[in-house]
């Protein structure tokens, strides 16, 4: 990404700094954050949102991509939205004072504590997920006076991974209401006639790290085609259509992402035609970008060990870290990119199976990995893991999790501290 690079030393750099060095002052496992990267990304999202919708329009991160407060505090200088799926991560954008009308909170099955949360805070839109969630909410804001803004969750039948377009492909989802079965339009019958809740639009979400733009495309479509609907059904016009995240980003150096501006111009197009043949308003357009917000803008350094070669099969390369930090090889075999930081202008020349040190043979952070040559003590990098690594991190075989040191303007600072063995018993009892 944009933010990396080689010094004379030929030390990989993020943001200016020398990885090695930043490596011996704090300490390995570490994760790396360029705010100035992160400031860039918000910056071209919130200009293409301007550009083709005429400021009728709002980029909300998912901060479950990466949530802490440095970047909650980020996101709002940029003037961004927030979308929160839990208490936590309310709680978290709450304690530095994220604008609460920016909010947007989401969730398959919030729980009754959390709803109350979200309407005592005041968060501006909660997106409904379902028929329980929906009465539950109208009572809880009915008996405390307050009036919901809501969205509703639809499943419109897009697998944005298989390029499927079949109507039926996405019943089977946990997530929202499905529109083929009419659910979708009587949420929208019961929603109006109730008094806590007001129907502000709908949403929904095809899916991540999708690099094609026809799916958001044919959800833009289906999506405004139920507002058609809604409209000649109820005669409501919707106002909001938030069409969630998911864009792609660059994990290795064949990854070709979409560019913001080329995907925002094609679903604003795609929105302005839908428009015109089903006689409706353009709505208050939102997007959900997480990964492609925070991914690109981090790393992750660590201390390598042990070298085992096994003869014919596979070397391996352990680091001090792994799947506790970074969770996605052994979930999904999500593909990084990795190299020795401390000789990262040197050539390519090893294949690697890349391993952690927790006490199970799936920890790995990548195989058939190409690395230079690697000796214990060196510092490796693995790229790119800005999003869906802190935030998925765990505590496993009591190991503490990394700090996050965050660079802004070639200043460092550390954003979340180091766990010390002391935060792992924190909560055990005598
Ligand atoms: N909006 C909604 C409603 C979502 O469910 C998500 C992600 C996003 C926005 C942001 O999507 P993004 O732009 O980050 O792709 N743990 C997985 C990713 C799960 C994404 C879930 N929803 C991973 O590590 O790849």
């Amino acid at each position: 990404s944009d933010c990396l690079g080689l010094n004379a030393l030929g030390h990989l750099t993020i943001g200016g700094r020398d990885t090695v060095e930043l490596a011996q002052t704090y300490g390995t496992p570490l994760y790396v954050m360029d705010e100035d990267e992160i400031r860039r990304a918000c910056e071209s999202y919130r200009e293409s949102v301007n550009r083709y919708y005429g400021g009728r329009g709002l980029v909300t991160y998912a901060s479950k991509a990466f949530c802490c407060k440095a970047v909650c505090r980020i996101v709002a200088e940029e003037g961004l939205g927030l979308d929160v799926v839990s208490g936590g991560e309310l709680y978290t954008a709450k304690s530095v004072g994220f604008p609460p009308e920016r909010i947007f909170f989401h969730g398959n099955n919030k729980t009754v504590q959390e709803l109350i949360e979200a309407l005592e805070y005041g968060v501006g839109t909660i997106v409904v997920d379902n028929f329980d969630e929906l009465m539950l909410l109208d009572q809880l804001a009915v008996s405390r006076g307050k009036v919901a803004e809501i969205l509703f969750r639809i499943k419109p039948g897009i697998d944005a991974h298989t390029h499927d377009f079949v109507r039926t492909g996405q019943i089977d989802s946990k997530f929202g209401l499905a529109l083929e079965t009419g659910e979708a339009m009587e949420a929208v019958r019961q929603a109006v006639g109730m008094k806590g809740v007001r129907l502000k639009g709908v949403h929904c979400h095809i899916g991540s790290q999708i690099f094609d733009i026809e799916p958001f495309e044919h959800a833009a479509e289906v999506m405004l085609g139920f507002m058609a609907d809604v409209k000649a059904e109820t005669g409501r016009e919707l106002e909001i259509l938030d069409l969630g995240g998911g864009f792609g980003i660059k994990y290795l150096p064949e990854h070709d992402p979409v560019q913001y501006d080329r995907y925002m111009q094609r679903v604003a197009g795609a929105v302005e035609r839908t428009c015109k043949a089903r006689g409706l308003r353009t709505p208050f357009i939102v997007i959900e970008p997480g990964r492609s917000i925070v991914g690109p803008a981090g790393l992750t350094l660590y201390t390598a060990g042990a070298v085992k070669e096994i003869p014919g099969v596979r070397t391996y390369l352990s680091v001090d870290g792994g799947m506790g930090d970074n969770p996605r090889y052994i979930l999904y075999q999500a593909p990084y990119e990795a190299m020795v930081a401390n000789r990262a202008a040197e050539p390519k020349t090893r294949t690697v199976t890349l391993a952690g040190r927790c006490c199970e043979s799936g920890d790995l952070i990548g195989e058939h990995m190409q690395m230079q040559e690697a000796r214990a003590g060196d510092i490796i990098a693995v790229l790119a893991t800005g999003a869906y690594n802190y935030a998925m991190a765990s505590n496993y075989n009591r190991i503490p999790r990394p700090p996050v040191v965050m660079l802004r303007e070639g200043r460092a600072r550390v954003v979340v501290r180091r766990e010390s063995y002391e935060d792992l018993v924190r909560n055990d009892e005598d």
